[in-house]
């Protein structure tokens, strides 16, 4: 069975997924929610090559905002250079250091896109949703990447849904690509 695909005016996805391992279904799926949602303060915890900062970087510049990549720095040069690629180096701000530390000492505003890709066993979840969580603006979406993968990700994220159901809705859940679970903070006066 083919993958859904959508096609946005915007940009070619093609030099977003050359040499990446990302499906055009996964690639349209983040980018769509980072750019429709009108995100202006994206952050990517994790971001390894910056494979999905491009397209983080891309919903910024078009959002007129600006995206955060957190990484302790595994491939910093790779994933600076292909950014500056694709020619969003001034949408886009690599910051190395540890994510949940980062998380403790982020001072960019409120979050509109986070994307929570860094470690994945339980205590790494657990601790980055701890440390972003606080930033996240109301109406927010939060895109945890490899809810399928591991049993750490799926655990802490479902907890984070047990205790904050009130506040924090399933928006969308996918298999594909190791599996995505889509959150949304309620907006205000929903
Ligand atoms: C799965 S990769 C991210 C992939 C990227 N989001 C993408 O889809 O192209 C995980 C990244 O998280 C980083 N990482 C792991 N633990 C971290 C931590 N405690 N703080 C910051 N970065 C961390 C690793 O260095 C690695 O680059």
């Amino acid at each position: 069975m083919s993958q859904p695909q959508v096609f946005y005016d915007d940009f070619d996805l093609g030099p977003h997924l050359s040499s990446s391992y990302m499906s055009g279904a996964f690639a349209n799926i983040l980018y769509g929610i980072a750019r429709f949602s009108g995100a202006r303060t994206l952050v990517e915890v994790g971001v390894w090559k910056g494979l999905t900062a491009t397209l983080l970087a891309q919903a910024a510049r078009f959002n007129g905002g600006h995206a955060w990549g957190v990484d302790v720095g595994e491939f910093e040069t790779e994933a600076r250079q292909r950014v500056e690629r694709m020619g969003l180096s001034e949408h886009w701000t690599y910051l190395t250091c540890d994510s949940a530390q980062a998380g403790q000492h982020w001072e960019h505003g409120p979050i509109n896109f986070l994307m929570i890709d860094a470690g994945h066993g339980y205590e790494s979840v657990a601790a980055d949703i701890q440390a972003w969580i606080p930033h996240v603006a109301p109406g927010a979406y939060i895109f945890f990447h490899d809810y399928n993968l591991t049993t750490g990700v799926w655990r802490a994220v479902n907890e984070f849904l047990e205790e904050n159901g009130d506040e924090y809705t399933r928006s969308m859940k996918f298999c594909w690509e190791h599996g995505a679970m889509v959150v949304r903070r309620k907006a205000v006066g929903e």
